[in-house]
């Protein structure tokens, strides 16, 4: 068991990294938790997987446990899906005294973890993440969200978890396609953090062993979230270093329409952003290359598609890292050493067409 300590200004927690942890989940949430009624949130597919095995274990630890299960995807980061979940805890009479469990990937972390932030003002809430993406990032960190029609995650609190959970056993069943999505995550983070996690990923050459080495890949990943988020709490300064990658990333998802998951986008961007600052001299030449070559051997896309210059920047010029007539990048200054980056907006075509070179 690896264990990360996270402090922050409202909670201190444990990220818990363990296999097999599932199966002992009572045991491990009773350290944080006195008996006490358990929502369940899961989703349809992660729920028939998982879900009677956690309840089992939970109601035999002492708790009492209702199930509630959404429909798997995005879209159940909704304002509906939010109202039937506070309505099923009210009419089931909890109070703030018990607790929700997410028991998911990143939707239904951010989904239930939003639900309890709001319920009565704030209940208990602990987090079983079971897809990489949310072992890697986002169940730590105490973000949670809704999208709305206007936009991905527009609504949302900080709300910090009692425990998080993670069980990379859990990932022998997810999609070969959202294991490697979440890889790029590990990839983004190892390069920010180089030294031995970035020669970690060196023995990662096909899909295969990113689960063997998931404890590792997790812990390394959350270590460095948890130190992220601990800096800078709510997106001040350090936690900007986690948008690497995703300036051109969330550009080339959007004008993709559904093309790309959003971890492939941000694999691309990875690779664009060290192509543009290698162009600067800001970074060294060969980072791209380095970082695309951990990318490619699992299959993550590292090139970016054809799209017209004047329609990525327009889609840039809406990022939300804008502030004013500036977008802040990151960019490695070497491996494990990131940078943030104040770019104007009028000198944005100049930086960004050296990733787009083979582009009209
Ligand atoms: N809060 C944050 O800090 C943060 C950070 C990054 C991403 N996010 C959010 O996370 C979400 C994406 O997360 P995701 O990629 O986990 O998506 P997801 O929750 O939709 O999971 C992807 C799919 O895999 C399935 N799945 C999950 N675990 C499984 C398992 N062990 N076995 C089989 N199937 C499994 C799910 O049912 C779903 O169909 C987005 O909504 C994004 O906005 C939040």
């Amino acid at each position: 068991m690896t264990t990360i300590e996270v402090k922050t200004t409202t909670a201190d927690y444990a990220v818990k990294v363990k296999i097999g942890s599932l199966m002992t989940v009572a045991q491990a949430i009773k350290t944080v938790w006195t008996p006490r009624r358990i929502a369940l949130i899961t989703d349809t597919t992660v729920g028939a997987l998982y879900a009677d095995q956690v309840q089992t274990q939970l109601m035999a630890g002492g708790f009492t446990v209702t199930v509630l299960t959404v429909p798997s995807g995005e879209a159940s980061k909704s304002w509906a899906q939010t109202m039937r979940l506070v309505e099923a805890l009210s009419q089931a009479h909890f109070t703030r005294n018990d607790g929700v469990v997410a028991l998911g990937g990143g939707v239904v972390g951010d989904l239930a973890g939003f639900v309890a932030s709001i319920y009565m003002r704030g209940i208990s809430l602990i987090q079983l993440p079971t897809s990489l993406l949310a072992q890697v990032d986002s169940s730590v960190g105490g973000k949670t969200a809704l999208d709305l029609p206007t936009g991905k995650n527009l609504v949302g609190s900080f709300y910090q978890p009692d425990l998080v959970l993670i069980d990379p056993q859990t990932l022998t069943t997810l999609p070969q396609r959202m294991l490697v999505e979440g890889y790029g995550e590990v990839v983004k983070c190892a390069a920010l953090v180089g030294g031995d996690f970035w020669k970690l990923l060196q023995s990662i050459q096909q899909p295969d062993d990113i689960l063997l080495l998931a404890p590792q890949l997790i812990a390394r990943s959350v270590s460095f979230k948890a130190r992220v988020v601990m800096a800078d709490e709510k997106e001040g300064g350090q936690r900007q270093l986690l948008n690497f990658g995703h300036t051109i990333g969330h550009a080339v998802e959007l004008l993709g329409r559904g093309r790309w998951m959003h971890g492939e986008a941000v694999a691309m961007g990875l690779v664009a952003v060290c192509q543009v600052f290698e162009a600067q001299g800001l970074t060294p030449v060969g980072t791209a290359q380095a970082v695309a070559a951990r990318l490619a051997v699992v299959g993550l896309p590292t090139e970016l598609p054809d799209l017209a210059l004047n329609t990525v920047l327009t889609a840039m010029r809406h990022d939300k890292k804008v502030h004013g007539d500036q977008l802040t990048w990151v960019y490695l200054a070497a491996l494990g050493q990131p940078q943030l980056q104040p770019v104007p907006l009028t000198d944005l075509a100049t930086w960004v067409a050296p990733a787009l070179t083979t582009v009209a």
